[in-house]
C-alpha cells in the first residue's frame, strides 16, 4: 500500500519532466546525461555529513544499512529522480571519499537556506552552506572538472564531460530553511512574509547564475508543508491552529505564501532567460496529499499522521523532517 503511494506520488514528480520537450539546449528527448543538484536536507546526499559529522541513526538504517549522508532512513525525492532518468545516486561535492561525479554533483546541504544566516552553524543550527555558497562550489567544480579531465588517468571516469554542463537537469529544493529562521528568530509571521520577496529574489539570482555559465534546464521544487511537520508542531506553538488533519494552519499558510512567490519568480525567469526550460515542481501538494492520507496506506505511514503528535520528537522528527522516510525506504 504504501509502496503505491509512493510511486504515485514519484510519478507525479517525475514523469513528463516538461523541462524535456521545450525548445533550447536540453534534448527533445528526455535523456539528461547528468544532475546538478542545489537544496537543504530534502536532497542532501552527503553534504552535510562530509562536514560536520555523519547523519546519525536511524538515518540510512533501513535502505542503505548504513550511514547514507541522507537525513533520511531510505532514498530521497533526488534518489528517485536520479533512478529514474537513468542516472547513479548524486555524490555530495563535498565528500571526497567515495564519489564519483561522472554524472553530476549535489550541493545541498542539510540545514542550507537560500539567505546566508550571519550566524555559525552552532549559534543558528542552520548550515553556512546556503545557496550563494553552493553556486561557488558550483562555478569551481565546472571550471576545474575540465581541467582534471584534460589531465587524463582517472579523472575522466570521475569527472563529467563538457557538454554534461549544458544538457544537464538543474534541481532545486530550498527554502523550508529561510521559513523556520524566522520562527527560530521568534518572528511573527508577518515578519517572515516581509523578508520572503529578499528570498525569492536570491534565489532567482542563483538561478540566472547557472544560465549564464550554460544551464537550460530547471527542476524547481516549492517547500512542503511545514505545518504538518512533527518538528515544527512540537517546537514551536503547539497551540496554533490546525486544520481537519491536525497540520497547523499558519505554517501552511506560511509555506504557501513563499510558493506563491517562488512561483512568481519561476514566471519571472522565463521570460529573462529565453533559452531555459524552466519547471515549477509543486512538492507541497504531493507531500501534503502523503502525510494526510496516511493513515489510508497502511501502519508504517499512520505513525506519520500530523494528529499523532508524539512529544517525543528526537527519533520521529528527524524521520519527517526531510522526507517521508519508511515510506520510500518501502520501494
Ligand atoms: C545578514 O547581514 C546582512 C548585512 O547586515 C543583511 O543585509 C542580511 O539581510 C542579513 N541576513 C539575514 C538572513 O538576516
Ligand atoms: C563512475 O561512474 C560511472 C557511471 O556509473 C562509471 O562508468 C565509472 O567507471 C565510475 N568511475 C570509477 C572510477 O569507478
Ligand atoms: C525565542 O523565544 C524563546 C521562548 O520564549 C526563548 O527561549 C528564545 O531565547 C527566543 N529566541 C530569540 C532568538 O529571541
Ligand atoms: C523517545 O524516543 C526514544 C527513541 O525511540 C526513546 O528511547 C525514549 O525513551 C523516548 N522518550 C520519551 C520521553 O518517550
Amino acid at each position: 500500500m504504501a509502496m503505491a503511494v509512493v510511486v504515485a506520488a514519484l510519478t507525479l514528480l517525475t514523469s513528463g519532466f516538461p523541462a524535456c520537450s521545450a525548445a533550447g539546449a536540453a534534448a527533445a528527448a528526455c535523456d539528461f546525461p547528468s544532475i546538478f543538484n542545489f537544496g537543504d536536507s530534502n536532497s542532501d546526499t552527503g553534504g552535510l555529513s562530509a562536514a560536520f559529522g555523519q547523519a546519525p541513526p536511524p538515518n540510512g538504517e533501513t535502505y542503505f544499512h548504513r550511514p547514507a549522508g541522507r537525513y533520511c532512513d531510505g532514498r530521497l525525492l533526488i534518489d528517485f529522480i536520479a533512478e529514474d532518468l537513468r542516472l547513479p545516486h548524486l555524490s555530495a561535492y563535498l565528500d571526497s571519499v567515495g564519489s564519483n561525479f561522472s554524472h553530476g554533483a549535489n550541493f545541498a546541504t542539510a540545514g542550507s537556506p537560500i539567505r546566508p544566516q550571519n550566524m555559525t552553524l552552532a549559534q543558528s543550527g542552520y548550515s553556512p552552506i546556503a545557496l550563494n555558497v553552493q553556486l561557488v562550489e558550483f562555478s569551481d567544480f565546472l571550471a576545474r572538472s575540465q581541467y582534471f579531465r584534460s589531465q587524463g588517468g582517472v579523472f575522466p571516469r570521475l569527472l563529467p564531460r563538457e557538454e554534461y554542463f549544458s544538457r544537464a537537469l538543474y534541481t532545486f529544493d530550498i527554502g523550508q530553511n529561510d521559513l523556520t529562521a524566522g520562527l527560530t528568530q521568534n518572528m511573527t509571521i508577518d515578519q517572515i512574509k516581509a523578508y520572503i520577496p529578499d528570498v525569492t529574489a536570491q534565489f532567482s539570482d542563483a538561478i540566472k547564475k547557472v544560465y549564464a555559465e550554460g544551464g537550460r534546464s530547471f527542476w524547481i521544487h516549492n517547500t512542503g508543508p511545514l505545518g504538518c511537520l512533527i518538528y515544527i508542531m512540537n517546537r514551536y506553538h503547539l497551540e496554533a491552529p490546525e486544520d481537519e488533519h491536525g497540520c497547523l494552519r499558519p505554517f501552511n499558510e506560511l509555506a504557501q505564501y513563499f510558493n506563491a512567490k517562488l512561483k512568481e519568480a519561476v514566471d519571472t525567469l522565463r521570460t529573462e532567460l529565453p533559452l531555459a526550460a524552466v519547471t515549477y515542481v509543486d512538492v507541497y501538494s504531493v507531500k501534503y496529499n502523503l502525510i494526510t492520507q496516511a493513515h489510508q496506506h497502511g501502519d508504517y505511514l499512520s505513525t506519520f499522521t500530523p494528529s499523532f503528535r508524539p512529544n517525543n520528537f528526537s527519533r520521529m522528527g528527524r524521520l519527517i523532517g526531510a522526507c517521508h522516510c519508511r515510506i520510500s525506504s518501502n520501494m
